[in-house]
């Protein structure tokens, strides 16, 4: 797929601020830092589309991208980041629960998962909760460049073996990306281009 456009629509703090539902979206969601950004920009081949900062918790708001004026890639606040106020991560909490629940035009989740660190509780907790929700969703490895080839396998399989069983038989895919080199970029635009086709 050719991407011709891509360009920021709105950031919404709460579903009632979400723009109109009449295109398809695809949501990113995953830990802070963990690369969402990132691959919103690489994968339009946008570098300032989305904020990326070496801080993290950056994007608390639900960031919605036009592309192609066809679709939407939705960024949504990183989870588990512990120095956000309170009150006001329960609120993006609720924010992201109720976009991941409700929202009717989302097609797809992608959850990216950090390659280069061991199995993450705060991750295995929302991937339990997603796997209730019974919402399409892709698991992206991020950062991959970081990782040599037997170590980013051991990472992959103990990933793997964390999450075994938890959809029965069927283990779901499990994505390389890397932001910095393209890995994985024209993987992911293929599982759009299938989504959008349904
Ligand atoms: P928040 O918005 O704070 O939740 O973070 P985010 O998930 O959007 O992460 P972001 O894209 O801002 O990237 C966080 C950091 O990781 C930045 O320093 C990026 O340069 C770095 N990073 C992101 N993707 C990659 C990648 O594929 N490879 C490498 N080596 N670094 C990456
Ligand atoms: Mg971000």
């Amino acid at each position: 797929m050719k991407i011709t456009s891509a360009e920021f629509i709105i950031s919404a703090p709460a579903l009632g601020q979400c723009p109109p539902a009449h295109r398809p979206e695809f949501a990113l969601i995953g830990r802070s830092n963990v690369g969402k950004s990132s691959l919103i920009n690489s994968l339009v081949g946008r570098k300032g589309l989305a904020r990326v900062s070496e801080v993290p918790g950056k994007t608390q708001l639900i960031n919605f991208f036009e592309i192609n004026q066809a679709w939407r890639l939705v960024d949504l606040p990183g989870y588990g980041y512990a120095k956000v106020a309170k009150t006001q991560r329960h609120s993006f909490n609720v924010a992201v629960h109720d976009y991941l629940k409700e929202r009717q035009n989302l097609r797809c989740v992608f959850v990216l998962i950090d390659a280069n660190v061991p199995p993450q509780e705060v991750d295995l907790d929302f991937l339990r909760w997603l796997a209730e929700t019974e919402k399409p969703f892709v698991l992206v490895f991020t950062k991959t460049d970081k990782l040599s080839q037997p170590k980013l396998e051991a990472s992959r399989h103990a990933f793997t073996k964390a999450i075994e069983g938890w959809w029965g038989d069927e283990a779901p895919d499990l994505l390389n990306y890397s932001s910095r080199t393209g890995t994985g970029r024209s993987q992911l635009l293929q599982v759009i281009q299938g989504c959008l086709k349904n």
